[in-house]
């Protein structure tokens, strides 16, 4: 590597590192956040710290059948969860991909395709689950802001994640949605709990370990739930709560914190939200979810062409358009074994044509996506101090997380990069009682276990 391409990427890897100043400011920006949250009355418009109404957790034990429908960014998955009673589960499911086309199309035949699906679980269904002339209880994970007001009712705030459904869906109340499509296919289905993601995936862990403290996505999105005190809780009716339960989960949609006064923003996270369509929304998740790393590499790749220090000043095909390079491919990249053959499978994933990229110029490459994929990871790992810190725990007390999504389950070390993250802030003693699990499938399986928490309600 020459001297000049060192000093660049020497630069640009002071602006995306995060020293323990910038790393305190955030732990703090964010539990500051939290505290407000709590305190602000109104959950309308861009609400955080969301109540759940989930006031308590599976013990592993519980047993039954219950539908659950878990709608992400890019799948819908309609599932019929069994619950074994030892912390297992069993699944019979319907998966979907969301095309673009559904994403954009009007909310009244976005919802009737959610109903064929529903449909076609209902004929996989045994006859003896299907045969009742009661209606069978749903339970809904909903990765999208909302606006909850009761364990079956909340509006839905604005979606993300690349819908822009028309015929007005912002402010509508999502289980009279899906009431009407099911009534409209004769379906007997009732949806009778609404989730977010989040929550989801705390309360499916704790159905197989029930010590899970956090809820943690860090997937295309992020995101974070934890069981906080009703007496905290402020914009809450406390008094109407405090003599039902200790304790209610929150939707801390930490997607939306952050600010210009404790985020370390670099010129390229602000090139990024300019040319977004929802420029200035979700400004941390910006900075670290899977929909954006791919991107932010990009940006700074591009920037090192720009002057000729990268590939000669050849710009690779997938490096063209933007968005096109993503986190799969950074993920692809990183994960490649470091020998001889790895000039010629990234010349080949990065589609050169006229171009011989040297090996300079794969490491200096590589050398972009580690220090963002370590900056995300870094990221992630402040929410979840911040998460960790807002609760009580015992000295001995193990912190279990339970992590879902894609970015934390494929990405190359990324489970070891947070936990390193968090042992820098915590101490190790401490760090060694924080264990990252994997949640898997917490959308659907959570929202079938608050299904049959408040069946009866
Ligand atoms: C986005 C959504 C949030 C969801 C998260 C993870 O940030 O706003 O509701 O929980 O993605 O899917």
């Amino acid at each position: 590597m020459s001297n000049r391409i060192i000093q660049r990427l020497d630069w640009i890897r002071q602006d995306f590192a995060l020293t323990p100043d910038t790393y305190k400011a955030l732990v703090e920006g964010f539990r500051a956040e939290c505290v407000k949250g709590l305190n602000t009355a109104s959950a309308s418009g861009l609400a955080t710290m969301i109540p759940s109404y989930v006031t308590r957790l599976p013990t592993g034990h519980e047993t039954g059948t219950y539908l659950a429908l878990d709608l992400g960014g890019s799948t819908l998955r309609v599932c019929a969860v069994k619950l074994l009673g030892n912390g297992q589960v069993h699944v019979t499911e319907v998966r979907r991909l969301i095309t673009d086309e559904l994403r954009k199309t009007n909310t009244t035949a976005f919802f009737d395709w959610i109903a064929d699906c529903v449909e076609e679980l209902c004929a996989l269904l045994p006859n003896e689950t299907r045969d009742t002339t009661a209606s069978m209880a749903m339970g809904v994970s909903w990765s999208f802001p909302l606006d909850q007001i009761g364990i079956c009712k909340g509006t839905i705030l604005r979606m993300g994640k690349g819908f822009t459904l028309t015929g007005g869906i912002d402010g509508q109340d999502l289980a009279t949605l899906f009431l009407q499509a099911f009534r409209r296919k004769g379906l007997r289905v009732v949806v009778t709990a609404i989730i977010n993601d989040t929550i989801g995936a705390l309360v499916a862990h704790a159905y197989s370990n029930p010590r899970a403290r956090v809820g943690f996505i860090y997937g295309t999105g992020v995101n974070a739930a934890y069981p906080e005190k009703v007496s905290r809780i402020i914009k809450l009716n406390i008094a109407e709560w405090q003599d039902t339960a200790t304790e209610m989960l929150i939707n801390t949609e930490i997607d939306i914190f952050g600010n210009e006064s404790y985020l370390p923003l670099t010129r390229f996270d602000r090139a990024l939200d300019a040319s977004h369509a929802q420029p200035g929304f979700q400004p941390y998740e910006k900075m670290m979810s899977g929909a954006y790393l791919g991107e932010l590499a990009r940006l700074v790749a591009v920037d090192l062409v720009n002057t000729q220090d990268l590939f000669n000043g050849h710009v690779p095909a997938l490096l063209k358009t933007p968005w096109s390079f993503t986190t799969a491919h950074m993920s692809e990249l990183e994960g490649y074994p470091q020998d001889e053959r790895l000039v010629g499978r990234v010349s080949e994933l990065l589609q050169f044509s006229a171009y011989q990229p040297s090996q300079a110029d794969i490491h200096a490459m590589l050398e972009i996506c580690v220090m963002i994929s370590t900056r995300a990871a870094t990221l992630a790992a402040a929410a979840i101090a911040a998460i960790i810190e807002q609760q009580t725990f015992e000295p001995d007390q193990d912190i279990v997380i339970g992590v879902n999504g894609t970015t934390f389950e494929m990405y190359p070390a990324m489970p070891e990069r947070i936990h390193q993250a968090l042992e820098q802030w915590f101490g190790e003693t401490m760090a060694k009682r924080i264990r990252l699990e994997v949640a898997r499938d917490g959308g659907s399986i959570g929202a079938a276990l608050v299904a049959m928490l408040y069946q009866e309600e």
